[in-house]
């Protein structure tokens, strides 16, 4: 007979990696193509609030490639296939981490940033 905790122990496991692979993704995907200017993740992250975050990704990210215009690296960086691919994710993260949220952190288990 299958103990009952088994699948219950294997569910928990299987929801807490996919919780941290998803916000990891978008941590990845920042330090690919943010890093090199605004520093660790949760640092970059705290650069503003969730709501202002949430506007810098609405249509395609539009307003954040406005904010770059200027910067003729950052414009190729956000205009990659890379980070069409990405954007949502590390959309997600940036937000779920801005500065109104009170995440102070420096690992997570995971990763650094
Ligand atoms: C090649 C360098 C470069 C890259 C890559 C880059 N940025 Fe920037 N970013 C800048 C510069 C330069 C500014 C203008 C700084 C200023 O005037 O305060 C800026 C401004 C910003 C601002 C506005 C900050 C504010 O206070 O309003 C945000 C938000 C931002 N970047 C987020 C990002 C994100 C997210 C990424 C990754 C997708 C990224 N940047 C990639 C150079 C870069």
């Amino acid at each position: 007979m299958i103990k009952p905790w088994i699948p219950i122990a294997i569910c928990t496991i299987f929801v807490t990696t996919s919780l941290h692979a998803y916000s990891a993704k978008g941590m990845v995907a920042y330090k690919k193509v943010c890093k090199q200017c605004h520093g660790s993740g949760f640092k970059g992250a705290s650069m503003l609030e969730s709501d202002e975050w949430e506007e810098m990704f609405e249509k395609r990210a539009e307003k954040l490639k406005r904010v770059h215009a200027d910067d003729p690296d950052a414009t190729r960086v956000l205009n990659s296939n890379y980070f069409k691919r990405h954007y949502q994710s590390l959309g997600n993260f940036l937000r779920n981490n801005g500065r109104d949220m009170g995440v102070v952190r420096s690992c997570d288990g995971l990763n650094c940033g």
